[in-house]
């Protein structure tokens, strides 16, 4: 695996795969690597034949001076990781080749953006995000760009900047990958002392819980939410928000008839969790099991 620091070397690295039709993936990331990260690299190597991989803390969209001094920051041990993961590229630039004086343009995702992440960190973090990424998706110009699941906001957010300014590339959202006992990993999690460890599987069991009763049939949202924030509660965490979505709008929404995502928000101590989970009404468990039905019919019907 090579280090490149310069878009121009980076250009340079790909120019010859390209023209030789290789496919190129790009998992953008900020460093500190855990096994959520590792499994985008993985992805995109069985998918691609050149596996480029970020390593760029953004500061465009740090809305707290404190969050983005503390971020952890390891390169050697990153490096390594994604060495081993059998990435090919690994393109770490610093601040200033990314953003070089005079630098004067974002791009902003309006709707999506205003809510949940956006209402409680602000504006400019999803622009933050939306120019890094479109800055890396034009730099790399991959044919497949790899995001998580766990970030679903922002996961929303670039598939929409992509086809809203026609970026030739297919985006893959990868499922989040969970600790042994549920917490959704993080760079941010080595933060937590032990307490707040355990404090943080909060998140989980809230998410958990509305999923199970969704699951059982339960419809109202407001009283999933209510029994969630409870949960919470009683960890002695501060929620900033636990909602339930459409996965696709992030509109709330008061009545389960469809897939939705319970999404929440909370610090544990000086850390900012967020986390999310996909519910599945007891519908549409009935109306995926039916359709399951219909397509063995139509298999067996073929190979007869
Ligand atoms: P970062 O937090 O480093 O995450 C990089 C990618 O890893 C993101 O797509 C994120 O959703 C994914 N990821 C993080 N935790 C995960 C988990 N537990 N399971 C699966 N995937 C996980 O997200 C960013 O960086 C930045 O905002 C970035 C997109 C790089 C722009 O600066």
């Amino acid at each position: 695996m090579r280090t490149l620091r310069t878009i121009a070397e980076l250009r340079t690295a790909l120019r010859g795969p390209r023209a030789a039709g290789v496919r190129i993936g790009l998992v953008p990331t900020m460093g500190a690597f855990h096994d959520g990260h590792l499994s985008l690299m993985r992805r995109a190597r069985e998918e691609c034949g050149l596996v480029v991989v970020s390593l760029f803390v953004n500061p465009a969209q740090f809305n707290e001076g404190g969050d983005l001094e503390s971020y952890p920051r390891d390169e050697q041990r990153d490096a390594s990781m994604a060495a081993e993961a059998g990435v090919d590229l690994l393109f770490a630039p610093d601040a200033e080749e990314v953003y070089p004086p005079g630098f004067a343009t974002t791009v902003s995702v309006s709707g999506i953006t205003e809510v949940l992440e956006g209402a409680h960190r602000g504006r400019a973090h999803f622009d933050g995000v939306a120019t890094v990424v479109t800055k890396l998706l034009n730099i790399a110009a991959p044919e497949i760009a790899y995001f998580g699941q766990k970030d679903a906001q922002q996961a929303l957010v670039i598939g929409r900047l992509v086809r809203d300014l026609n970026i030739d590339v297919e985006i893959e959202i990868c499922p989040t990958v969970r600790e042994h006992d549920g917490l959704a990993m993080s760079s941010r999690n080595v933060r937590l002392g032990a307490g707040e460890r355990q404090q943080a599987l909060a998140l989980t069991r809230s998410l958990q819980l509305a999923a199970r009763r969704a699951g059982a049939g339960a419809t109202e949202t407001e009283q999933l939410i209510t029994e969630a924030l409870s949960e919470l509660e009683h960890a002695g965490v501060q929620t900033e928000y636990f909602q339930i979505v459409n996965s696709q709008t992030l509109e709330p929404i008061t009545r389960l008839n469809g897939p939705a995502l319970a999404v929440v928000a909370a610090r544990v101590g000086n850390t900012r969790l967020i986390d999310n989970q996909q519910l599945t009404t007891h519908t549409d468990r009935l109306t995926t099991a039916s359709n399951a039905g219909a397509s063995a019919d139509v298999s067996a019907a073929g190979s007869q």
